[in-house]
């Protein structure tokens, strides 16, 4: 497979992953050929990365840590909190079936990653833009086992913290549709009011018998500052729970990766990537920052890269020791010809090339 960006799709294109609505509609199936039709109708969707079959390619497969029924049951269970919550949340909100299911999902999650031995996440992004908030909050819970598990933490552990991770925005499903979908940037009064959406989330999820208070204070901390300077406690360094701060990486990444809606072309993973080191030891822990950069592909497999000698590969394996210089397969030369015979070419041993590009 080859994983491109929507501006790059040309006409005469298969599809190699379906597209899912949060509802697990597909959307469009893998194998559909891209006509001008679909291809405007991946846009109008605010679909932002495709896989597309490419016979050079073919055995680059990507894997997703999750199944899809598991990354599904997420979402469904994201949908049906926003529905339980309504215009308002309490203690009440989530009922203890509704908490067993939050418990059995994220167990599901933790043992299916707990079961891959290969922690280098080629994360799937293939979503739309319109069901932001439910795929965001599988994503947060999923990266945050992730990164537990690179922390070393037990699996239950891990099961408190993938459990919060789903829940870390819980505050945000009372903050007003205006402040929360806003294009422009917030104004002071707006700000105040998105501000208030760890402690509100806290708030109903702390004396919920349901709910673990670990749970609670991932959505009380995951905006707080490795340096004092988040909110809402202006919590500092190891004050901050380590269940906090994991969530809180993996939400600032998850979101930059994302189309949004005030920033409707989202960050390629180098770009979010270099966005979490510029923040390290400010926003963020280093320790955190360093076990995240170790195990998010910046590169995934599928991606196009234009080389400091001008020609172009596609990632078709990860270097686990040296994850910015990948395994590339070479699709064009120098000058820009197409290759009928593409060669292979590990960055890790040809020191002399480097990355010049991410094209897609
Ligand atoms: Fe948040």
């Amino acid at each position: 497979v080859r994983r491109l960006t929507v501006n790059l799709i040309e006409e005469g294109m298969y599809l190699a992953r379906s597209i899912k609505s949060a509802d697990g509609r597909v959307l469009l199936q893998a194998g559909q050929r891209l006509d001008e039709r679909y291809i405007k109708r991946l846009r109008g969707m605010g679909v932002y990365i495709v896989y597309v079959e490419d016979k050079r390619l073919d055995d680059v497969i990507v894997e997703d840590l999750v199944r899809d029924e598991t990354r599904n049951e997420g979402v469904q269970l994201a949908k049906h909190l926003v529905k339980l919550a309504g215009k308002s949340i309490s203690p009440a909100t989530i009922n203890d079936k509704t908490a067993n299911r939050i418990s059995a999902m994220t167990n599901q999650i933790v043992n299916e990653i707990l079961g891959n031995k290969n922690l280098v996440v080629n994360l799937q992004d293939i979503r739309t833009s319109n069901d932001y908030l439910y795929f965001h909050s599988v994503n947060v819970c999923v990266l945050s086992v992730i990164l537990g598990t690179v922390l070393k933490l037990k699996e239950e552990q891990l099961n408190d913290l993938g459990s919060g991770g789903l829940l870390h925005d819980f505050g945000k499903l009372v903050v007003p549709d205006y402040i929360a979908e806003k294009a422009g940037p917030l104004d002071k009064d707006e700000m105040e009011i998105m501000r208030r959406h760890p402690q509100l989330g806290f708030d109903a999820l702390r004396g919920n018998p349901n709910v673990k208070l670990l749970w609670a204070h991932i959505a009380l901390q995951h905006h707080e500052w490795h340096n004092g300077a988040g909110y809402p406690r202006c919590l500092k360094g190891d004050d901050i729970h380590l269940y906090g701060k994991i969530a809180g990486i993996a939400d600032v990444y998850d979101a930059l990766t994302s189309e949004r809606c005030y920033r409707p072309v989202p960050f390629l993973p180098h770009e979010a990537m270099e966005f979490i080191y510029a923040s390290s030891g400010t926003q963020f822990d280093p320790k955190i920052v360093a076990a995240f950069a170790r195990n998010i592909a910046i590169y995934p497999l599928g991606s196009t890269l234009l080389l400091s000698d001008g020609s172009r590969g596609v990632v078709i394996d990860v270097n686990i020791d040296c994850i910015t210089r990948p395994k590339l397969r070479i699709i064009e030369d120098e000058d820009g010809a197409v290759l009928t015979d593409p060669y292979e070419v590990n960055l890790e041993d040809e020191l002399t090339l480097f990355i010049k590009k991410v094209l897609a």
